[in-house]
């Protein structure tokens, strides 16, 4: 159990803190290369900063304070150049750096602008993301995990605005066992309550789920997830979660044995290792949660795209109708099962008040290593998974936990459920039914498509206390 204090420790990211000195050691996304394409400005909120994010005419990004020198104007509104940003209420021009270039009312040989200066972050651009640094210079590399940078593959990238404190969201990654109830029977539960299956079944598998004859959906109820153990080790780049399941032995098992890769501080690899889900502090009450695709191609897709035509989507968050009740349609998947557990537990739940089992080692484990590297930090050093060196940096992999076809000699893959892949071309996991090729595809397979949610869906949730 934490106290108050350790819990603000470990979860505010002002300027200052000490994870938000933290998570400042780390390159950040915050938009899509083609959010860019025709809409120049974006704002951003990030570790507690009002940021707006920019592309010139020369197609240089730049990240400043959202705020003009001048009179406090919002630069969202601002004007690209061909070097900078110009602010619309008076025409004060800024580029890159945060340096005024030009005042255009005051006196030509003025040196006003030399002396103005804007606050401002570095943005590189890599995978189809643009990638924030708000940290102390020299910055470190953003690492280039084999999911951004691998050839052969079909990016694309979906988004969501989720209102709760990151760190929520992280120990979700660290806990296995919700997969097997959140993801397991109550998916079942919400598919009875949309009258999709006749009964979920029970909880420990002995009762069968009831399905409903010639029922058209575009998921099926899924096979339930059971560990016979679940564990977590430390490794170079974060957190292994090792899980055992029925069905397999633990010698072959690549779960088990491989495991599936948490990165430090805030990213969670997918079951299959291709996707990958970042969890960005926008500040201590909200995250920008990014979905990261990067597939295998199935027929008509394209490979490889530029980083301007990598699709960005939105996810709607799963919140309650009108009335205060659930919305089924927002619960059949995993991702919208993920952000009701979230934002249920409060804006930053209150972890004084929780009660920890053996079941939760691998939440206890992150902390323990939050805490470890915020001390580093705030004792001048470098905190782990921080990346320096070009050489080892071309393309970083991860060991990861294969599944259906991916095959390590000697180990069994996480099968692939049958209902999997032709037959459930929008995947019940992560964000898949909200992903355009996932779509296409199933329209092109003349599949069923998901239920619009009801007028009364809310987008933003009413959180609890937590
Ligand atoms: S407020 Fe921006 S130029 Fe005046
Ligand atoms: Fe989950």
């Amino acid at each position: 159990m934490l106290t108050q204090e350790q819990n603000d420790r470990l979860t505010l990211v002002d300027p200052g803190t000490p994870m938000g000195e933290l998570m400042r050691r780390y390159w950040q996304p915050i938009a899509g290369v083609s959010e860019m394409n025709d809409k120049p400005t974006k704002a951003i909120r990030l570790l507690c900063e009002d940021l707006v994010l920019y592309k010139d005419e020369s197609g240089n990004y730049g990240l400043i304070d959202a705020s003009c020198a001048h009179r406090r104007v919002n630069m969202l509104w601002g004007i690209p150049e061909e070097n900078g940003l110009r602010c619309s209420y008076h025409g004060w021009l800024y580029d890159e750096t945060g340096q005024c270039l030009e005042m255009p009312a005051e006196p030509a040989d003025s040196t006003f602008p030399t002396r103005v200066q804007l606050k401002a972050y570095p943005v590189q651009a890599l995978g189809g993301l643009l990638w924030a640094y708000l940290g102390p210079q020299p910055a470190p590399l953003i690492p280039h995990y084999y999911p951004f940078v691998e050839e052969g593959r079909v990016r694309s990238i979906g988004w969501t605005h989720v209102t709760c404190n990151w760190l929520q969201i992280m120990e979700n990654s660290l806990d296995p066992i919700h997969a097997e109830f959140l993801h397991g029977y109550f998916s079942k539960y919400v598919l009875q309550r949309m009258g999709v299956i006749e009964h979920r079944g029970d909880i420990y598998g002995k009762k069968p789920v009831i399905e409903k004859p010639g029922m058209e959906f575009w998921r099926k109820p899924g096979r339930s997830m059971r560990h016979i153990s679940a564990s977590t080790s430390r490794f170079e780049h974060g957190v292994l979660k090792h899980r055992w399941l029925e069905g397999e032995t633990k010698e072959e098992s690549i779960g088990w044995n491989i495991g599936h890769p948490i990165l430090f501080p805030n990213l969670e690899s997918g079951t299959g290792g291709h996707d990958f889900q970042i969890r960005v502090p926008m500040d201590n009450e909200n995250t920008y949660y990014v979905y990261y695709y990067a597939n295998l191609p199935r027929e008509g897709e394209p490979v490889d795209q530029a980083q301007e035509d990598i699709p960005v989507y939105h996810v709607p968050i799963a919140g309650v109708d009108g009335e205060g009740q659930p919305i089924w349609e927002q619960l059949d998947n995993n991702s919208g099962q993920d952000h009701f557990a979230w934002t249920s537990q409060g804006p930053r739940t209150r972890r004084w008040l929780e009660r920890l089992g053996q079941s939760d080692v691998g939440i206890i484990l992150f902390r323990r290593m939050l805490m470890e590297q915020m001390k580093i930090v705030e004792d001048g050093g470098e905190p782990m998974n921080t990346f320096r060196d070009p050489a080892t940096n071309e393309i970083v992999w991860i060991p990861y936990d294969r599944m259906g076809d991916e095959v390590i000699e000697g180990m069994r893959s996480i099968p692939k459920e049958e209902s999997k892949g032709e037959h459930e071309p929008l995947g019940a996991g992560s964000s898949g039914k909200f992903n355009p090729f996932n779509v296409a595809y199933a329209q092109k397979l003349g599949k069923p498509i998901p239920p619009p949610f009801p007028e009364s869906a809310k987008t933003a949730v009413e959180v609890s206390p937590g």
